[in-house]
């Protein structure tokens, strides 16, 4: 092995019934790197890790470690045996434990004796990560951004010297990820060795020195940052060039029915208890718009109220210019508008259920609520999103644990696409979603529009609301700053109008 080597992995194959997940992939790092490992979904990213970490069996190939040579890893405290240390994309913390206890247990340092040392242990690493939480403080009583910063604190702690983050950035604010950054590049002083996995490229050219790409379970290569421009990345995930990232808008077209003014949704004063001033908005028939402004800018809290998931303290709704009460969810359900939420991990998915189950499912529950559907006309249209959406799935009946994270994701999605109601929500629908399904998204969304659905869509990526929306809210310090369309839909204006430049 190479001099400075910590990790190599040769020849790695893993196959799943009618998946072929890895075909002879190798991969190798080295003390003191971060080294991106990206791929689309289901590029067989996580497949690779849980292979490293013991989680999967490999069907074929060798992994050997700096000082210890080829080794057998069998399971995951095997792998923490050797210094391997990982952050899975799904949290996998204990929510009915302390946060001290969720950073302790399990950790093959055999029975935890003393309490009190171990309360103290980790809120000296909660402080020095800075984490807004108490060691004695029950992990569900957090954020699941701070559920996510304990998962990164139980890993990161060990003296470790390869450290795995599969999506470890999906749920946190750019304040998080700042630190979070700081902490990675401080272990990348100590020579330890870090895999990190993001559909974020931004964050990729940030803070990595190396990128692996995988596509469809085979190696595309390896290649040090500075040789990678992000088209040459984006074309080597997607095995195509690609030019017309910035080009979708003008396909989709406008709406163009005789009610084209109506407004569908319109609400004056609206004030909710989650801390945001009263606002004024409104939504017409086929219009795509969106909310946009810095993380915690009461973006999300904006639409939470239009939808009733807050309680709301103030103003009026009306539907169609006909006032009416929306103070929950069901309400505003029964209205016909429906809510992806931002935190949606794990959420709302039944792992046994197969992947046509799920799409389903909400139209099964509501159905009453929206324009009915046949049985035979929700096979079509499960069978229609899995393609719209380039869901990677074995079949329709493949139980969705099966899936890759970004996959699952999806399937959420086109659940709320299909229940085709006449006003959608949308609040960072693409996340964990790679570059090339989110181009399909957007498309998706421009298209129901066409047709005349309403559409609010809250997205962290500037790009994708210049590229999606008509008219854009902009929201500073959790209050309606300004609204820009037409020739002021630009990256400059927005940034302006969030900063209160004139
Ligand atoms: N336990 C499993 N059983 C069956 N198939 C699986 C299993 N785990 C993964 N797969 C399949 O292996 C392939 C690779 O999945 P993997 O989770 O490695 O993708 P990924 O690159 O991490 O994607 P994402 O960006 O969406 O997280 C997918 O087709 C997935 O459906
Ligand atoms: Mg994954």
């Amino acid at each position: 092995m190479e001099e400075n080597r910590v990790l190599e992995m040769r020849g790695i194959y893993k196959s799943f019934p009618g998946v072929k997940a890895l075909q002879n992939v190798d991969f190798s790092l080295n003390k003191g790197e971060i080294h991106a490992l990206m791929g689309e979904n289901g590029a067989g990213k996580s497949t690779l890790i849980k292979v490293l970490t013991g989680v999967y069996t490999k069907d074929k190939g060798t992994i050997t470690l700096d000082g210890q040579g080829e080794v057998a890893i069998h399971s995951p405290q095997d792998a923490q045996k050797y210094g391997i240390s990982t952050v899975y994309q799904e949290i996998t913390l204990c929510p009915n434990l302390t946060v001290a206890e969720n950073m302790f247990i399990g950790r093959g340092e055999g029975k935890i004796t003393n309490w009190k040392k171990m309360n103290e242990d980790a809120d000296k690493i909660l402080q020095s990560l800075e984490i807004p939480a108490r060691a004695n403080q029950q992990l569900s009583n957090c954020s699941i951004a701070v559920q996510q910063m304990v998962a990164i604190a139980r890993a990161v702690d060990m003296d470790c010297k390869v450290l795995i983050l599969d999506e470890p950035t999906s749920s946190l604010d750019e304040q998080e990820v700042e630190k979070l950054f700081g902490f990675m590049r401080d272990l990348k002083a100590r020579g330890v060795g870090i895999i990190f996995v993001t559909h974020f490229l931004d964050q990729v050219y940030e803070v990595c020195d190396k990128i692996t790409v995988l596509r469809d379970g085979k190696l595309v290569g390896e290649y040090e940052i500075k040789d990678l421009p992000r088209v040459q990345l984006v074309a080597k995930m997607l095995g195509k060039e690609m030019d017309d990232l910035s080009d979708i808008k003008g396909e989709g077209g406008a709406y163009e029915g005789a009610d084209a003014d109506e407004r569908v949704f319109e609400a004056s004063g609206l004030q909710s208890n989650a801390g945001i001033k009263p606002f004024d908005f409104h939504i017409k028939k086929g219009e795509v718009n969106g909310f946009t402004g810095l993380l915690g800018s009461g973006r999300s809290e904006c639409v939470r109220a239009i939808y009733g998931a807050d309680r709301i303290i103030g103003g009026t709704v009306k539907m169609h210019g006909k006032e009416v009460k929306i103070s929950n969810p069901l309400d505003a359900m029964k209205n016909g508008i429906a809510y992806l939420p931002e935190n949606r991990r794990g959420d709302g998915i039944i792992g046994d259920l197969s992947v046509k189950e799920n799409i389903i499912l909400a139209l099964q529950v509501l159905t009453g609520f929206f324009k009915p559907f046949s049985k035979a006309q929700v096979n079509a249209f499960a069978d229609e999103y899995i393609k719209k959406l380039n869901i990677k799935t074995a079949s329709a009946e493949t139980p969705i644990k099966q899936l890759s994270g970004g996959n699952q994701q999806k399937v959420i999605l086109a659940r709320w696409l299909l229940m085709h109601p006449e006003y959608l929500i949308l609040d960072e629908p693409t996340r964990g979603i790679d570059v090339g399904t989110k181009v399909d998204i957007q498309k998706l969304v421009l298209e129901l529009a066409k047709d005349g659905m309403s559409v609010t869509f809250i997205s962290s990526e500037t790009d994708e609301m210049l590229r999606t929306c008509s008219r854009l809210v902009v929201m500073r310090d959790r209050k309606v700053v300004g609204e820009l369309s037409g020739e002021d839909l630009t990256q400059n204006k927005i940034m302006s109008t969030i900063a209160g430049d004139k």
